[in-house]
């Protein structure tokens, strides 16, 4: 499909169906992953394909408490949301809820892990949380969903199981050096998948030379 369609209308698509994806399906997604760019292309991540229905269990087991924990404290903010924004926002959370319930009956969850000794962080040491490093994975993850897009497959970056990571990393049994930054659901839509979203307009989000007016 075209890039800036399918760019257009990525959105987050929770409610997934148990249906299996074809082996070249997945296979295509999976690589266009590996497509992506890393500083000094040390490529310092690796994804986990998750489908043996006992971890993907146990995954759901330790997202859902982080999920239900999370939406009272989503209620309050959609409280001072405009209506318009409110409708959308509760759809999403039921579809959060959905998720954390059927995280087991997805055919596919993508793991993306990473060693940050083999990264490239060049902001390590100003004083504030690190991101540059999450630069050498995350564009993985993106080409990712986009494929996923691609191939009319729904999907969700998730990070709500980072909370978990020990947890996490035993169950895959994952080296001590390796961490997790991404848990990607995948499974053909329930309902519609993907289409319009919301995001604020290029005017407010990009100036010219100067940070300007950028609030
Ligand atoms: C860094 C990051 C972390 C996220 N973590 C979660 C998560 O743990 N669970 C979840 O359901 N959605 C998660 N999301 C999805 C966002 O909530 C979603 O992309 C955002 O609300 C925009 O929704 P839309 O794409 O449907 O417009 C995450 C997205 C990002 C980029």
């Amino acid at each position: 499909m075209d890039i800036y369609e399918a760019m257009s209308t990525l959105r987050a698509v929770r409610r997934l169906k148990p249906d299996p994806i074809d082996e070249d399906i997945v296979e295509r997604i999976f690589t266009a992953a590996t497509w992506a760019p890393t500083g000094g292309n040390m490529q310092p991540w690796r994804m986990i394909k998750v489908t043996d229905p006992a971890k993907k269990q146990a995954l759901e087991d330790l997202y859902r408490p982080h999920w239900e924990s999370y939406i009272p404290g989503y209620e309050k903010k959609m409280e001072s949301m405009p209506a318009s924004v409110q409708s959308s926002s509760r759809r999403a959370l039921e579809a959060g809820t959905y998720l954390a319930r059927h995280l087991h009956e997805v055919p596919v969850i993508a793991v993306f892990c990473y060693n940050p000794s083999i990264m490239t962080i060049t902001d390590a040491d100003q004083p504030r949380p690190s991101v540059v490093g999450g630069g050498s994975v995350y564009p993985a993850v993106q080409n990712f969903l986009l494929a996923c897009r691609n191939e009319g497959l729904g999907c969700v970056l998730t990070t709500l199981l980072c909370i978990e990571e020990p947890s996490v990393k035993k169950i895959l049994e994952m080296p001590e050096d390796w961490f997790t930054c991404a848990h990607v659901p995948v499974g053909y839509p329930v309902l519609g998948g993907h289409g319009s979203i919301n995001r604020k307009p290029l005017t407010t989000m990009m100036s010219e030379n100067t940070w300007g007016n950028l609030a």
